[in-house]
């Protein structure tokens, strides 16, 4: 037996880590240990007539790339990094993964794919919310409330979740939503960038379609765009993960070849980073939660409240659905309200560490007055995206930023 083969045998029973590792190593195509960048867009066909059948109206897409190895057509419809790139997502994401251009390009093909005529949806990323009214325009969707009557909802219609949210960072409950799915037949879909693995499994509690902003986290530098469409890895998932790749192959949402590699280059040390920012976070929160309790602290003058899953009421209840939900450890990211909006338009500019810039995710920390980027929210609000520096680091920043304002 090839390596290659027992490294696909053995697959199932790794950890995270290590499948961030080698899930991707049966389409390895070289000894290198490091993975090539191919950016070529077009790839040469057998030399062989006998091979040469010419290709069927809706063919093209089913071509085997492993046949022989690592090959490919064209690559709007596949490419050697990106294609390595969705194998170790498809083993992470635990189902049949399909890259894009961007996490919108994910949200968009989701909903051209599942096509329903109504969605309910609550708070959350307000670009998704755009992206549901050009669909809007085009075909008629209607946008629900999240908890909208049920006799509101048909089946195939889409119920769909952001959790943690963008830009509070708390959570809400995937199994209450999954249940009221089921009643009516809509399908549960799910938001999941501000929760990537290892902090939580949507499809655990019960969501038919999982979508992540790779820009985020997979990405975890600040250097790519990506999106990413995770389906259940059964018949039915089957057929969607077969529209979303016939569907991108036409609309050409595609991650560039770059992007690709990076991508894999990144993925290989998803958990050391995403256990390193939810930890450094955790920590954050709790410490900025416990001067607000002193009425007479620095943080108390300057700071209303903060925001996050870890110290969202239901966070405190040992056995229920939130800890059930998120096992793997809280969101790097959290909500800062400061007292009024001259301080929040201000903080950025009195830190070191944090960079003011929006999107999160990287290596870097990152502190956003979020009326910056988002027209909906309070001028008092932050958001605060924890990257992998030291937590003392960090806080002493925050210190020494609030300190500022004392003149
Ligand atoms: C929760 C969430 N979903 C989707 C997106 C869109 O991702 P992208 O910027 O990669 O298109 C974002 C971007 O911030 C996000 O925060």
């Amino acid at each position: 037996m090839g390596k290659s083969e027992k490294h696909s045998e053995m697959l199932p029973g790794l950890s995270l880590a290590s499948r961030t590792v080698h899930a991707d190593g049966h389409i390895a195509s070289h000894r290198a240990i490091a993975p090539a960048m191919h950016v070529s867009t077009t790839f040469r066909y057998s030399e062989n007539p006998d091979e040469l059948s010419g290709v069927g109206i809706g063919e093209f897409e089913n071509l085997d790339h492993n046949a022989p190895r690592d090959s490919h057509v064209y690559s709007r419809e596949s490419a050697p990094n990106t294609t390595r790139l969705e194998a170790v997502l498809s083993s992470i994401l635990g189902g049949p993964s399909v890259t894009y251009a961007s996490g919108l390009a994910a949200f968009h093909a989701m909903l051209v794919q599942l096509n329903p005529k109504r969605i309910a949806i609550g708070e959350g990323y307000h670009g998704c919310h755009g992206v549901i009214d050009v669909l809007s325009r085009l075909s008629g969707l209607k946008k629900l409330p999240l908890d909208c009557d049920l006799s509101e909802l048909e089946a195939g219609d889409v119920i769909h979740i952001e959790t943690p949210l963008n830009p509070t960072g708390e959570a809400r409950n995937l199994a209450y939503y999954a249940e009221r799915a089921r009643k009516v037949g809509a399908y549960l879909t799910v938001d999941a960038t501000f929760g990537p693995p290892p902090l939580q499994d949507p499809f655990a509690q019960g969501a038919d379609v999982v979508m992540h902003s790779g820009t985020k986290y997979f990405g975890g530098h600040s250097d790519l765009l990506c999106g990413v469409v995770t389906v259940t890895p059964d018949e039915k998932g089957q057929k969607l993960f077969e529209g979303l790749k016939h569907d991108r192959l036409m609309l050409g949402s595609v991650m560039g070849s770059l992007e690709g590699w990076l991508g894999l280059r990144s993925l290989r040390t998803l958990e050391l980073r995403v256990m390193r920012q939810s930890e450094t976070a955790t920590k954050l929160v709790a410490w900025l939660a416990s001067e607000l309790r002193d009425p007479s602290s620095l943080v108390s003058a300057t700071v209303e409240k903060v925001q996050h899953a870890s110290v969202q009421p239901e966070a405190s209840d040992e056995n229920g659905w939130l800890r059930k939900q998120m096992p793997g450890g809280w969101g790097p990211v959290f909500a800062l309200w400061m007292k009024d909006a001259d301080m929040a338009r201000s903080l950025p500019s009195k830190l070191h560490l944090f960079q003011h810039a929006t999107s999160l995710g990287g290596v870097e920390s990152l502190l956003e007055w979020r009326a910056m980027s988002d027209p909906h929210v309070d001028k008092r609000l932050m958001r605060v995206s924890i990257g992998v520096e030291g937590f003392e680091d960090l806080k002493a920043d925050i210190t020494q930023g609030l300190e500022a304002f004392r003149g």
